[in-house]
């Protein structure tokens, strides 16, 4: 049985590629690597904690001893990497943590995966290293797009998009980078856009759109990211870049629109509020190179967000632990004991 280390498969893409990837390959063992940081639950997970092929590690990812011991205890084939600071406006009030998980991080990470001579090491990154676009609806970001992040976030994640790719050229380390647009879906944290929307509006809370609205994002089903990641793992060209998106742009006051009506309620709970700084107007993904990897999209959105929306409603208990705080507590009584 081959070894798979998925870092970050506490959070919400992660959490979602752990099981994608337990169900649909049996012959690998998959190991859960997550801090349980505020945005890592492994409740989530109770459908698969049983499975032969699953197991959770409690490690920080820049401690440099217990990464170096999990590598001695199990021979990976592939490392995964997910785990990061992830929310744009918690870099903007706090930006240590970024560079301390997101580059040190990757850094302990790279190490480790270079002495233990992995197959790949497969580097989940975004499409906000690429900075931002006008609204020239013509203009898209490509691989080949400079590298020029506006947010600690961003800056955070290129710089280990830098690091891994220093990696490959200085150390031979075979690796591969995705840089995706933004997800939504299943487990989406609470604190971003659309689960925001939608557990304000279900609660009849307002809900607050920074500056006029109109900023873009390119929407894609974190299912169909999953997809992409299980493809460059497998067959993406070693030391390649690909680029994950399905040409869904909205305006920010479109999604929460569609979300507002999906719940039958009104524009009503639309609060325009102070924009964030630095706030990137557009994002929009060029994927014809993923594309001739042989990847589609299989959500539209139209279908993803009804289907998401139900999923918040059936799952409010997950949600309303983590509003309250409730969630929180648990993890920290959980794992004090441990
Ligand atoms: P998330 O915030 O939901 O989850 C992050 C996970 O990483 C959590 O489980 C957390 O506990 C864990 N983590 C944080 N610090 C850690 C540390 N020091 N050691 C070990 N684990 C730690 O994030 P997400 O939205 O699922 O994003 C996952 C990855 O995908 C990130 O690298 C992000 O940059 C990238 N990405 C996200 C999006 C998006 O739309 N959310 C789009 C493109 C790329
Ligand atoms: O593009 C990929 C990125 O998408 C990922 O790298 C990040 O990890 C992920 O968090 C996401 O970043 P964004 O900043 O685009 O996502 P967020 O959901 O925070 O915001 C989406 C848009 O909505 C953005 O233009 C800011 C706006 N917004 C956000 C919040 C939380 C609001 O108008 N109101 C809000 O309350």
């Amino acid at each position: 049985m081959e070894n798979i280390l998925v870092t970050g498969g506490a959070g919400f893409i992660g959490g979602n590629f752990v099981q994608y990837m337990v169900e649909k390959y049996p012959q690998y063992h998959i190991y859960n690597l997550d801090l349980l940081t505020y945005a890592g639950d492994l409740t989530k997970h109770q459908q698969i904690e049983n499975k032969e092929n699953y197991s959770f590690v409690h490690i920080d990812i820049a401690d440099r001893q217990a990464v170096g011991e999990l590598f001695e205890r199990v021979d990976f084939t592939y490392v995964v990497h997910f785990a990061a600071e992830s929310h744009v406006d918690r870099s903007i009030t706090d930006p240590e943590v970024f560079i301390r998980t997101n580059v040190l991080g990757t850094q302990v990470l790279l190490d480790a995966a270079k002495s233990a001579e992995v197959r790949k090491f497969v580097h989940v990154s975004t499409d906000e290293v690429y900075g931002e676009l006008s609204f020239d609806p013509t203009t898209f970001f490509t691989e080949e797009t400079p590298i020029q992040p506006n947010s600690p976030y961003s800056a955070s994640k290129a710089s280990s998009d830098l690091l891994v790719r220093a990696y490959h050229e200085t150390y031979g380390l075979p690796v591969n980078i995705t840089r995706c647009s933004n997800n939504y879906g299943p487990y989406h944290f609470p604190e971003k856009l659309i689960p925001l929307t939608i557990s304000r509006v279900l609660n009849d809370q307002k809900v607050p759109v920074y500056g006029d609205g109109k900023n873009v994002r390119d929407w894609l089903h974190v299912l169909d990211h999953c997809s992409a990641i299980d493809l460059v793992m497998h067959s993406g060209t070693v030391g390649e870049v690909y680029n994950i998106g399905g040409h869904n742009e909205m305006t920010n006051l479109e999604v929460v629109r569609t979300i507002i009506r999906a719940l039958g309620k009104t524009d009503e709970l639309i609060e325009f509020v102070e924009d964030r700084l630095g706030h990137d107007k557009r994002y929009a993904i060029d994927p014809t190179k993923i594309e001739e990897l042989g990847w589609r999209p299989v959500y539209d959105f139209e279908t993803g967000i009804a289907q998401t929306v139900d999923w918040f409603l059936e799952n409010k208990e997950w949600w309303e632990k983590i509003i309250s705080g409730e969630y929180q507590q648990y993890f920290d009584r959980q794992y004090a004991r441990k």
